[in-house]
């Protein structure tokens, strides 16, 4: 596996894949790869003769006292797992994405208006801004996303329909440890009686899932849960809601294609995760 660290490198090896018939496809990490990243990979390998995965560490969607200091990098056992599952083509992780005096950013409206984009509002602009600039970077015909990040994943559609952008974006479903809880990097911030709790997240998006479409009144139905994972330990909830899959907005009916969307403090840990109706 080519491990490249510059721009021009690793344009240069799209463009000459590219201009040889084949096509490329995208994977981009924030690097400590776990099998969610993983089964991106696999993906990637089934769509595309050539698979690039990008591993960085983007300081620009984290905010002020959020845990980009304490954030894994682990490039070496990044590499070691994606070579034993099969490899890929290339891996670009370039020192720094931002020369000095960047100046310039994308600011997503519309689906990354809501709950992260309330509870954290630098991070679509962060997230935006360095996907548009590996897109720049790597030219690819395709890029894969994780739907464990679903709002992140209809941001980029979003951007990628709004501005034109010559790529294909497909979307790979959560996967989960055995007990439910949705892979995760931040994961290993839990405590061990935090992460025997954790679980409970998943369940309860489960079960009140169920209950909706059985015909329970949405926000009592969500209202209960909440409570629930208040009464077994979570912190606060930042959202549990139901909402529309295409355009995230709050839905009070067991519409088609509704997710339940959550956001919940476990301990120092924050936890995301949606589930289809
Ligand atoms: O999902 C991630 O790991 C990151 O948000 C991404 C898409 C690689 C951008 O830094």
């Amino acid at each position: 596996m080519n491990i490249l660290h510059q721009k021009t490198d690793i344009t240069a090896n799209t463009k000459k894949w590219q201009q040889a018939g084949e096509t490329v496809c995208l994977v981009p990490t924030m690097g400590n790869i776990h099998s969610g990243h993983l089964a991106l990979i696999a993906k990637a390998r089934q769509t595309a003769s050539r698979v690039i995965v990008s591993i960085y560490v983007n300081p620009t969607q984290f905010g002020a006292g959020e845990d980009f200091d304490h954030y894994p990098r682990t490039l070496d056992s990044d590499c070691a797992a994606i070579e034993a599952s099969g490899g890929c083509d290339a891996i670009y992780t370039p020192a720094s994405m931002y020369e000095d005096g960047h100046a310039t950013s994308i600011v997503p409206g519309g689906v990354a208006t809501p709950m992260e984009g309330e509870a954290r509002p630098h991070f679509f602009t962060g997230v935006a801004t360095v996907v548009l600039k590996l897109f720049t970077h790597i030219p690819a015909d395709f890029a894969i996303f994780g739907e464990k990040d679903f709002q992140q994943l209809e941001v980029i559609r979003q951007m990628v329909r709004d501005l034109d952008l010559p790529v294909q974006i497909l979307a790979h479903s959560t996967i989960r440890e055995a007990d439910g809880l949705a892979l995760s990097s931040r994961n290993h911030y839990l405590s061990p009686a935090d992460r025997k709790l954790a679980p409970l997240l998943y369940a309860e998006m489960q079960v009140t899932a169920t209950q909706i479409k059985d015909g329970a009144p949405v926000e009592a139905a969500l209202e209960k849960a909440r409570n629930r994972l208040t009464e077994a330990g979570f912190g606060a909830i930042d959202y549990f809601d139901l909402r529309r899959a295409d355009d995230l907005q709050i839905c009070r009916f067991a519409a088609p294609h509704s997710r339940i969307f959550a956001a919940v403090w476990l301990g120092s840990t924050r936890l995301i995760d949606n589930h289809p109706l």
